[in-house]
């Protein structure tokens, strides 16, 4: 059993969704939290909670993709607790639907910079700080079921996520002999507020191909409560971490959602696996529950995952 008590756990998009669900969960296991989060309505929340039930939390108000703050909290971390963090779970990402073909440049720079920059900002912020601490540790990138395949209406963020999981693989090889683990997290829909992203979006990086509006976040919204509770994902998190495990999909058919995916690659390389996956074409993942396949037809219907009315190049069927 791997010990969690006092260990300092610092959690990115703590204040929110998954990572409030394993902060809950490293908390009550006797951690002392950081939540760190660029909203601050969500920071305060989460602290409301934490405050009723006297836990030792801390917040701090962050964004990823600033690399200076990033350094700043890493260091108010160690101010606080006396220890840079031996628990690093990186939580905060962000998403937008669309055709990959409406994708703009500010589509990639922000879902891009939050969901693989901030990563990559983490990693390089504290994991010499681990290693030099010298006590080990572990480490737990959300990452999503959507990296494993292609997303023809999520491509910032399907790319995002299967370049995270193969960043988690590698640090997972490169920091074993500092006895630091490192895991991929691979969940499919789960009920956060992630519908609410487009609140994060900086101002500079507005522009975007895909149609959004209120209707659309409300659709997604509903989806999203379909899915998997918050702490049900810290309980995974901290299964997952026990038993060392190092790309977790909390589904039961966990091994045939890979098969699949690993599959699609094999099948890629003859034309007889081409023609193989001509057949499936269309078809949804065969994980993803009925009620779920509702909720996005419903979706689409008020122009979710679509394209902006005014973009000339888009077949008319995918525009808003
Ligand atoms: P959420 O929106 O409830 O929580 C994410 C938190 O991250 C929010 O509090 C948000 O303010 C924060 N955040 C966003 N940008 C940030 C930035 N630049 N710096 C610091 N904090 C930032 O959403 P959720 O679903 O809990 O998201 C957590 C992770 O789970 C994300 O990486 C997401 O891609 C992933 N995921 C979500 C799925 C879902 O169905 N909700 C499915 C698979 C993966």
């Amino acid at each position: 059993m791997t010990d969690f008590k006092g260990k300092v756990a610092f959690i990115t998009g703590g204040a929110s969704g998954a990572g409030f669900g394993m902060a809950q969960i490293f908390s009550e296991a006797g951690c002392k939290v950081v939540i760190a989060d660029v909203r601050q309505d969500h920071l305060d929340q989460a602290m409301e909670y934490f405050r009723s039930k006297k836990a030792d939390v801390h917040p701090i108000l962050l964004d990823i993709t600033d690399r200076k703050a990033y350094i700043a909290a890493a260091d108010e971390v160690e101010r606080v607790y006396g220890t840079p963090p031996q628990i690093l779970l990186q939580s905060a990402g962000v998403n937008a639907f669309g055709p990959a073909e409406a994708s703009t440049y500010e589509d990639y720079d922000w879902i891009v910079g939050v969901n693989l920059g901030g990563i990559v900002n983490g990693m390089v912020t504290f994991v010499p700080r681990m290693i030099k601490a010298g006590h080990g540790g572990h480490i737990v990138t959300i990452a999503s079921l959507g990296g494993l395949g292609p997303g023809p209406t999520t491509a910032p963020y399907s790319c995002s996520k299967a370049a995270v999981i193969n960043l988690m693989e590698t640090y997972y090889v490169a920091l074993k002999p500092y006895g630091i683990s490192v895991m991929a997290f691979c969940p499919g829909n789960m009920n956060t507020n992630i519908h609410e992203a487009a609140k994060t979006r900086p101002q500079r990086l507005q522009n975007s191909g895909y149609y959004e509006s209120n209707e659309t976040a409300e659709a997604y919204r509903k989806h999203n409560a379909l899915g998997l509770d918050i702490r049900e994902v810290g309980q995974h998190v901290m299964k997952g971490i026990e038993q060392g495990i190092v790309i977790y999909i909390p589904n039961d058919d966990r091994e045939e959602i890979m098969r699949v995916a690993t599959q699609r690659m094999i099948d890629y390389m003859t034309p007889e696996g081409m023609k193989r996956q001509a057949a499936l074409e269309g078809a949804p993942p065969a994980e993803m529950p009925p009620e779920e396949i509702a909720a996005i037809v419903e979706a689409n219907k008020v122009g979710w995952a679509k394209a902006k009315s005014d973009l000339d190049w888009i077949d008319k069927n995918k525009k808003a």
